[in-house]
């Protein structure tokens, strides 16, 4: 790559999960990279080698950016779904008070584009699938609602001050990539959760609820492997446009069951994984599937690693590298 087209990206959350992948295909680009991240959620070895890394707080984001940096892409934030319903003010403090900080040092920097991690939690409990953009937002718990209240800010900056930004409404993000996988503590995801079942971390797997209106009555959800995510992301800065807010659903459009994901996951691991039938868990929809037809148009992003059983071995390999570590 010459100077010219390398770029340098500020990576905020890039010890997390999805940021640590993202930040690991940038390099790999041959852009250079600042992983910004306080390590609340992330692990330190998640920062890629090659990275830059601050270990800050994007409360204080003024302090490192400057006009040297091409852009921003922004996964640091709280995302537990429970604890913010129990702790909603942790939530509203960090996602969006961080970031309207964010904001405010990339405007002072005369930095203007942006990739935010939003989520289809922005959407609630639509009654229409596949999702699309255009659908009603309405979160039905703080974390989405503050992520949504993001959205809105970004909107707002880039039509007050000529931002280009792009948020990537990801739906079940899963699978690992190399030495950069999933390890939030505690777990919510049911990939990662089936498979301490398989390591021996965990008796059974809880299934909530067996009579939705679903082909095998449980829960179906849109499983996207963090690799596809990644490309999105590097092509979400080539199509972000001054003064423009891009919001696309990043998903597979393809629906598999929490039955289906156990029986796949019995299938990679060699494992039986019990079962125990639980209730359902309110605001739980029955479906949720993304329409991704506008990253595919805008971003000109395709999935490539939509098969379940690929997702499933690669967060397998990863889990597995980890417990030999
Ligand atoms: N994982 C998913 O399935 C999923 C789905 C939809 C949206 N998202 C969004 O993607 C992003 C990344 O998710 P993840 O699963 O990688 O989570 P993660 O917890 O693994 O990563 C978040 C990172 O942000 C850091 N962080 C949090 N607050 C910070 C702050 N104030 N300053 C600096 N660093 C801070 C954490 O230490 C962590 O490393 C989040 O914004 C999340 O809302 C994730």
């Amino acid at each position: 790559m010459s100077n010219a087209q390398q770029k340098k990206y500020l990576v905020t959350g890039g010890a997390g999960y999805v940021g640590s992948v993202v930040a690991a295909h940038l390099l790999e680009a041959g852009h250079r990279v600042t992983v910004l991240d306080d390590l609340s959620t992330g692990h330190r070895a998640g920062v890629p080698e090659g990275a830059e890394f601050i270990e800050g707080r994007i409360q204080d984001a003024a302090k490192w950016l400057d006009p040297s940096y091409d852009g921003v892409l922004h996964f640091a934030a709280f995302s537990q779904v429970g604890e913010s319903v129990v702790n909603p003010e942790k939530y509203w403090v960090n996602n969006v008070g961080g970031t309207t900080e964010l904001l405010a040092a990339m405007r002072d920097a005369g930095v203007r584009t942006l990739v935010f991690s939003s989520t289809a939690a922005t959407y609630g409990e639509p009654d229409q699938v596949p999702i699309t953009e255009d659908l009603p937002t309405a979160p039905t718990n703080p974390y989405g609602a503050s992520k949504l209240a993001v959205d809105h800010m970004i909107s707002g900056e880039c039509a007050a001050h000529g931002l280009a930004a792009v948020s990537l409404r990801y739906f079940n993000v899963a699978g690992a990539y190399g030495a950069y996988g999933e390890r939030h503590d505690p777990e919510s995801h049911l990939i990662p959760l089936v498979l301490q079942v398989a390591q021996g971390k965990r008796e059974a797997i809880s299934v909530f609820g067996d009579d939705y209106a679903t082909p095998d009555g449980t829960c179906v959800r849109d499983y996207i492997h963090v690799a596809d995510l990644a490309d999105a992301h590097l092509l979400a800065l080539g199509a972000a446009s001054p003064g423009e807010h891009l919001i696309c659903n990043l998903g597979n459009g393809n629906g598999f069951s929490v039955r289906e994901v156990i029986e796949t996951v019995r299938q990679v691991t060699g494992h039986p994984i019990p079962e125990i039938a639980a209730p359902r868990r309110g605001g739980d929809p029955a479906v949720l599937v993304a329409s991704a037809e506008r990253a595919k148009e805008r971003l000109g992003w395709r999935p490539t690693r939509a098969d379940l059983a690929g997702i499933v071995a690669d967060a397998w390999e990863f889990a597995q590298r980890r417990e030999s570590q």
